[in-house]
């Protein structure tokens, strides 16, 4: 536990100045952990993990082998990012595995979420265990474990750990960014020259999208979760709402409900709004998003996403609704 303690006297990283100073320090101290031995590290494109790639590429370069793996639960334009960051910008050692196929059809006809959010975080694993074994006699797995994970403070759950894996795969840890809080990370990131899509990204939970398409899981619903993120995305970053609302997402429920649409009857799915605030995720207060702009979302959505044909807007706090719908 000893050296699980951030040291007392360890500045707060709050400038680029602190941010390089602590760049050149663990640059060090990770090739003296590793010397010139391979690390290999599940890249999902997060913040933690995408910082702890670029801090890496820097110590290492090529002995970092960098895993992304696609479960088709990712947000538009995220597995594409993650290729275009670190393998064409950086030049980095990237696996990119796509496992869509194979993550959707094990959630084919699960709609428990518990259940969902297991089979996820099962074929994960598995997934990043095949990789693991392709390499012969790798030692040191490089994890994006950050201080709040450590103390375990507040309910955002605990995803960086690849944690699982079978016994006789033993690995040594290297946890550059374990005696940060999340503000330090971005620093450093910004620091280390990542963009700032990557560094200031809202909250995404492990099971992505997953648990955004409630019930079982169809493509056609996914792509619709997918779709219409994407224009919330764009339409909060176009009215300066992106930097200013902690998370926002869209949920599809799986039943659908009568409409009209070029005079001819519909029978189609519902989008679900929803942006909050909150400081540490136990409570929180629905965002005032203009009228005007929840309209005009609207009506892009049911325009440009195939399959949909209402827009509701949740205006429920935490408590006595979770963040998350499911
Ligand atoms: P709830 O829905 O419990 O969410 O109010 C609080 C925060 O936690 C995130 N969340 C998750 N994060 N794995 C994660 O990594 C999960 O299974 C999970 N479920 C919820 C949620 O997005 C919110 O930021």
């Amino acid at each position: 536990m000893e050296n699980n303690r951030r040291p007392a006297d360890m500045l707060r990283i709050d400038n680029e100045t602190l941010a390089m100073h602590f760049i050149d320090e663990q640059v060090k101290a990770v090739q003296a952990q590793v010397g010139n031995k391979k690390v290999l590290l599940a890249l999902s494109g997060g913040v933690d993990s995408s910082v702890v790639a670029a801090l890496l590429i820097r110590a290492i370069g090529k002995n970092l082998i960098c895993v992304h793996v696609n479960h088709g639960l990712l947000r538009k334009g995220e597995p594409e990012q993650v290729v275009e960051v670190f393998r064409n910008q950086m030049d980095a050692n990237l696996i990119y595995v796509d496992a869509v196929d194979r993550f959707l059809d094990l959630l084919a006809g699960v709609s428990e979420p518990e259940r969902k959010r297991k089979i996820i975080g099962a074929e994960f694993i598995r997934v990043f265990e095949e990789e693991a074994r392709r390499f012969d006699g790798i030692e040191f797995l490089a994890q994006g474990t950050i201080y709040p994970d450590i103390l375990e403070s507040g309910p955002v759950k605990a995803h960086h750990n690849v944690g699982g894996l079978p016994d006789d795969l033993k690995f040594e840890l290297v946890e550059p960014l374990k005696f940060l809080f999340k503000d330090e990370v971005r620093v450093v990131g910004k620091a280390l020259g990542l963009p700032d899509s990557m560094v200031y990204r809202q909250p995404f939970p492990g099971p992505g999208l997953g648990v955004r398409c409630l019930g079982a899981i169809t493509r056609e619903r996914l792509e619709a979760v997918r779709e219409s993120d994407a224009i919330l995305r764009e339409e909060f970053a176009k009215n300066g709402l992106e930097g200013k609302v902690w998370q926002y997402f869209t949920v599809v429920p799986d039943f659908k409900s009568v409409g009209v649409k070029n005079n001819v009857r519909t029978f189609e799915y519902p989008v679900i709004l929803r942006a909050v605030n909150t400081v540490d995720a136990m409570t929180a207060t629905v965002e005032d998003v203009p009228f005007a702009l929840l309209q005009h979302i609207t009506d892009r959505i049911t325009k440009e996403v195939r399959g949909v044909n209402r827009v509701l807007y949740d205006l429920t706090p935490k408590p006595c609704g979770t963040i998350e719908w499911e």
